[in-house]
């Protein structure tokens, strides 16, 4: 009897967390998909990205096809849509001759949707199947729709205009972090089991030993970056591998995305407005060859994808991993700069209270790190609940990025979330830290 009330009690607790984080991301979809003009949400704002109205209405056939259909077994609300919102049948470029809803059809087709959804909620028992057991289903329509909005947010940073979105600027430092960390050589574990809204990609959890690495306390800064631009390390060569030099000549890339010469120094366009560029926030709109270069410049190299999660998981007091840098409790606005809060990293030293045990700063939130390591599945890997969702980009055509950015909402971030994209992109909110091995005699300190 206590048993099956303990449970309804979960079950119960479960509902309303879902139906919060629902709410949550809706409010902040509007909020990016209001607050411009119908004419501004229909039109392609770079052949990157999708019309916002594209985004806007896939996020609802996403939670129509898993939660609606998927979960509840129940009629679709518009299966004739279907195709269009479709993102491996519809690339991003062909997505603005598309006979997509209109703006105010989208936010109706929204609405329906999540009306059944709440009225799934109420009902779902969250039993033992994979797709709804720790409502993981929800809470993979919650990432996703997330991951739309951090989309969304790369959208409005690409957008011509004057500024729409507005948000306080990030915390200033407290704390002075610089140099390196060495971390010790030994195994750590490696992705997760428990974690119940992790993707297939993060899971399993297996053991990985590595060699002792030291790794930077904080990401690379726009201080650090100019100095590599100022000793001409866009036109040597020597710094850049075969396909980074390549791509360099090609996309004529003499710094980063967003930056503009402004006298002895260089401003930034963010959101609409012009800054100067700050030397101590950590450098964002790279691509993963300007990161490979630069740290080859500095005689470093860019962490594996193991050594950064190992940097901001493991525990050297119990071995063991934990959920993020500072444990196992969800990030705050003290801990980290995640959810579009500010619209720019924070300055190196501003959330020593997100440190890990060994003294790594910022390794969640700011900038999106570029790894060496190319996007593949864990040993044992099984994709689940479709291989769309990460299988099929596995291989060496996609480098892994960790950590999230200030566009990135706690709910699809961990110290787990791998992210993967090409190496030349760089509208999305991606920085680097550098790493390199450590000598034997740091080894056994
Ligand atoms: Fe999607």
């Amino acid at each position: 009897m206590t048993d099956v009330l303990t449970d309804r009690g979960d079950a119960e607790q479960l509902r309303s967390r879902i139906a919060a984080e629902l709410e949550r991301t809706r409010a902040r979809t509007a909020l990016l998909t209001e607050a411009v003009d119908d004419n501004d949400l229909v039109r392609q704002h770079s052949p990157l990205m999708s019309p916002l109205v594209w985004d806007l209405a896939h996020v609802g056939n996403q939670e129509e096809l898993w939660l609606v259909r998927d979960v509840g077994g129940r009629e679709p609300v518009r299966c004739d849509i279907d195709d269009l919102y479709d993102a491996f049948k519809q690339p991003r470029r062909d997505r603005p001759s598309l006979p997509l809803l209109p703006p105010a059809e989208a936010r109706a087709y929204l609405a329906t949707v999540r009306e059944k959804v709440h009225d799934l909620l109420d009902r779902v028992a969250f039993d033992s199947r994979r797709l709804v057991a720790d409502g993981f289903a929800f809470g993979m329509i919650v990432q996703h729709e997330q991951q739309h909005d951090e989309t969304m947010l790369a959208t409005h940073q690409l957008r011509a205009g004057p500024a729409v979105l507005h948000a306080p600027p990030p915390p200033e430092p407290v704390a002075r972090v610089a140099g390196e960390v060495l971390v010790p050589a030994g195994p750590f574990v490696m992705g997760t089991d428990t974690d119940p809204w992790a993707l297939d990609n993060e899971r399993p959890a297996h053991r990985v030993e590595l060699p002792a690495y030291l790794i930077d306390a904080a990401p690379v800064t726009n201080g650090a970056y100019r100095q590599f631009i100022a000793d001409g390390g866009y036109d040597d060569p020597r710094w850049w591998s075969g396909p980074g030099w390549r791509h360099r000549q090609k996309a004529g890339l003499s710094a980063p995305m967003h930056w503009r010469p402004d006298g002895d120094s260089w401003a930034y366009r963010r959101f609409g407005r012009w800054d100067r560029v700050r030397d101590d926030e950590p450098v964002v709109h790279v691509c993963f060859h300007e990161a490979q270069a630069y740290a080859a410049w500095a005689g470093k190299r860019l962490p594996t994808e193991a050594e950064w999660e190992k940097a901001a998981r493991w525990d050297p007091a119990t071995g063991r991993s934990r959920r993020y840098p500072w444990g196992d409790d969800e990030p705050t606005g003290t801990r980290a700069n995640l959810g579009q809060r500010h619209l720019w990293p924070a300055p190196v030293g501003a959330y020593p209270a997100g440190a890990s045990p060994l003294g790594v700063h910022q390794l969640i939130g700011d900038v999106w790190e570029w790894t060496a390591t190319p996007f593949r599945g864990y040993p044992g890997f099984a994709a689940f609940p479709y291989r769309e969702y990460s299988e099929v980009f596995f291989g060496d055509d996609y480098q892994v990025l960790r950590g999230g950015s200030f566009g990135t909402d706690r709910a699809a971030c961990r110290g787990t979330f791998r992210n993967w994209d090409y190496p030349i992109r760089r509208q999305i909110f991606s920085g680097f830290r550098c790493a390199r091995d450590a000598h034997p005699e740091q080894a056994h300190r």
